[in-house]
């Protein structure tokens, strides 16, 4: 499992360096917060990204089209923010988005599943990262293109696992 893991990061570090150029974020620094107010209306999110990283803007759109409001932060160690959060080197994205309760979303997680960690937060659970840049997430939208993907609970004491897999985009929403 481990090795399986290693071997998708590949793929996605690699997706990442040809896909995405314009963001520079993606060299991996950085840590993102989130707001979840119980019971209101709206989730409310902080995110940390890089200044100028298109693709954050777009998930932020998608949280936002899903009732997440966020405020965005640019803070200068984006990485420190990232391993402050457990979100360790292999596990990260360019941006990162933080509860008030401290559970944190990296990268581009689909709402769809934000909603499902928030609503039933497994127990020990720190929160959920869609590691590298996957083609067609929610925010990486390339003509169509789609590359299969996992998203992964992270715990609080460092572990992780599959917390699902993304085999097709109509499966993100
Ligand atoms: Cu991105
Ligand atoms: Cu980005």
């Amino acid at each position: 499992m481990k090795s399986t893991l290693k071997n998708q990061q590949l793929t996605r570090r690699q997706i990442l360096t040809t896909a995405l150029a314009g963001c520079a974020g993606l060299t991996l620094t950085g840590l993102s917060s989130l707001s979840w107010a119980q019971g209101a209306s709206t989730v409310l999110l902080d995110v940390y990204k890089d200044p100028t990283c298109g693709c954050c803007a777009n998930w932020i759109e998608h949280m936002q089209q899903n009732g997440f409001t966020s405020t965005v932060y640019h803070p200068r160690d984006l990485n420190g923010l990232k391993l402050e959060h457990g979100i360790r080197a292999e596990l990260q994205s360019c941006h990162t988005a933080i509860t008030a309760e401290g559970y944190a979303f990296e990268g581009h997680v689909p709402a769809k599943f934000i909603k499902q960690f928030l609503s039933s937060v497994p127990s020990n659970a720190k929160g959920l990262t869609a590691p590298g840049m996957p083609l067609g997430s929610p925010g990486m939208e390339m003509g169509g293109r789609f590359t299969p993907y996992d998203v992964i609970l992270l715990n609080k004491d460092g572990s992780t696992r599959i917390y699902a897999s993304i085999k097709s985009a109509d499966q993100q929403f």
